[in-house]
């Protein structure tokens, strides 16, 4: 078992004090400490996770792993994440400058995104970003003008569209054909006629594709694999063009309830790694070097979100809902994607489960429902709820809604809590906003 296949963070456990503590901090002593809303991430489970992938590839040296920032970035992050060998992919100028303050070395930087403007072009190239996936036909002509002012030569991948459908939310699925992302596999020649005939400041070294997210299907890898390889051996014999490099993406599902069974990393490296055997002999390619982007995989089981119990209300013959002081600014997936999560309270986690209750979040949404009926023991005003599985795609998707202000993060281990975000101060909050003289 790796640790995307458990609900729980691995240090997760319930104390003397029958609460329950992750790192070994208990979670009621830092909701008092910190206040709630509270992202707590272990750093036990990220870097657990980030060996697991490195242990799963120990016989396939040529492989590149960059952590796709998006899932959840901060400058902490990128340190641990750093130190455990991983480069980052990267997907926007706020990305890239979250690495560079937190001193990663760029050229382990991928720069991705399906609409890159050119101010982020220019960052990239100026603070050294490694490699660039580009995407359309704009972008090609828009970073050989860049590259060209600068002296430079960048090298890129072509981020394809593989035409792969996996079974996951219609909304992170990225590998179909009818996507926003990348060259379609009919365009890719016109835009490798491009690059060899006039994009001379570009070095194309390979192909990137992502297919989706929270896939939980092994068999997707190989296939993934299968098309890239073969395009490449297409590419080889038309243009005499050898690529040598193929990013495929990051993908790997996670459990946020009994019901997900994602599969191991080692299961998904061994298709991967099996594939590659294969079409490279069928295709006569030579070693290739492959890149991996994983990104809910490695912070999504690590991080849980701690609530304070607030009011509640029962509906004459109907449903009962429990509402807790955080919600859709700070974790959107419930109502974005009906993400269903899985939740204890941490001061009495071995109380008995007595009712089914709905958790509804403060926002002014109906559709701020953060579980829907859940089983959960009594519950009283003051307790802290522990949802589960937060990591990924949390903070990073949270917003201000209702001007609400954003959590805090702390990163505990070995008994030890530090913050790695602050929380948002009100003075914090209307520091951007303007008031023209004339309304003054
Ligand atoms: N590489 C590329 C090019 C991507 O677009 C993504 C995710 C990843 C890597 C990382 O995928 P992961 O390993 O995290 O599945 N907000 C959605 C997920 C959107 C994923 C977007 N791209 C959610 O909360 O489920």
């Amino acid at each position: 078992m790796t640790a995307n296949q458990g609900i729980k963070p691995i240090t997760c456990e319930i104390n003397a004090n029958g609460h329950i503590q992750i790192g070994g901090c208990d979670l009621v002593e830092l909701a008092d400490r910190y206040a709630t809303p509270l992202y707590v991430y272990d750093e036990e489970t990220i870097r657990t996770i980030a060996r697991e992938y490195k242990s799963a590839f120990r016989d396939y040296p040529n492989i590149k792993m960059l952590y796709a920032s998006k899932a959840f970035m901060t400058k902490a992050i990128c340190k641990i994440l750093s130190s455990e060998g991983f480069g980052f992919d990267v997907v926007s100028g706020g990305e890239i400058y979250t690495a560079y303050s937190a001193g990663v070395n760029m050229s382990d930087c991928l720069f991705n995104g399906n609409n890159k403007s050119v101010d982020e072009l220019n960052m990239a190239l100026e603070l050294g970003v490694g490699k660039i996936s580009v995407d359309n036909f704009l972008e090609l002509a828009l970073l050989n003008e860049i590259a060209i002012s600068k002296g430079k030569i960048v090298d890129i991948l072509l981020r394809i569209t593989p035409g792969i459908e996996c079974h996951t939310h219609e909304y992170i699925q990225t590998g179909h054909l009818d996507s926003k992302f990348g060259f379609d596999l009919t365009q890719i020649d016109s835009a490798l006629e491009l690059i060899i005939d006039e994009y001379k400041n570009l070095d194309l070294i390979g192909l990137h594709a992502h297919i989706g997210s929270q896939i939980f299907e092994p068999q997707i890898y190989y296939d993934e694999v299968g098309v890239m390889l073969k395009e490449i051996d297409r590419i080889k014999n038309k243009f005499g063009l050898e690529l040598h490099t193929i990013n495929l993406g990051g993908g790997l599902g996670i459990k946020y309830t009994e019901n997900d069974l994602p599969p191991s990393v080692s299961e998904i490296s061994e298709k991967i790694t099996s594939a590659i055997d294969y079409y490279s002999k069928e295709y006569n390619l030579g070693d290739v070097n492959i890149y991996i982007e994983p990104g809910r995989s490695i912070v999504g089981t690590s991080g849980v979100t701690l609530y304070t119990v607030g009011s509640s209300k029962q509906v004459p013959n109907g449903k009962k809902y429990v509402a807790v002081d955080g919600g859709m600014a700070d974790n959107p997936r419930p109502s974005l994607y009906q993400a269903v999560y899985t939740a204890q309270v941490a001061n009495k986690p071995n109380d008995e489960l007595t009712q089914t209750v709905t958790i509804a979040g403060r926002f002014c949404e109906s559709g701020d429902i953060l579980i829907k009926n859940v089983k959960m023991p009594e519950l009283d005003e003051g307790d802290i709820l522990c949802v589960y599985d937060t990591g990924a795609y949390g903070y990073s998707m949270s917003s201000n809604y209702n001007r609400v202000l954003k959590p805090a993060a702390v990163l505990v281990n070995n008994g030890q809590s530090d913050i790695i975000i602050n929380r948002e101060s009100y003075e914090e909050l209307v520091s951007c906003d303007m008031v023209p003289d004339r309304l003054s």
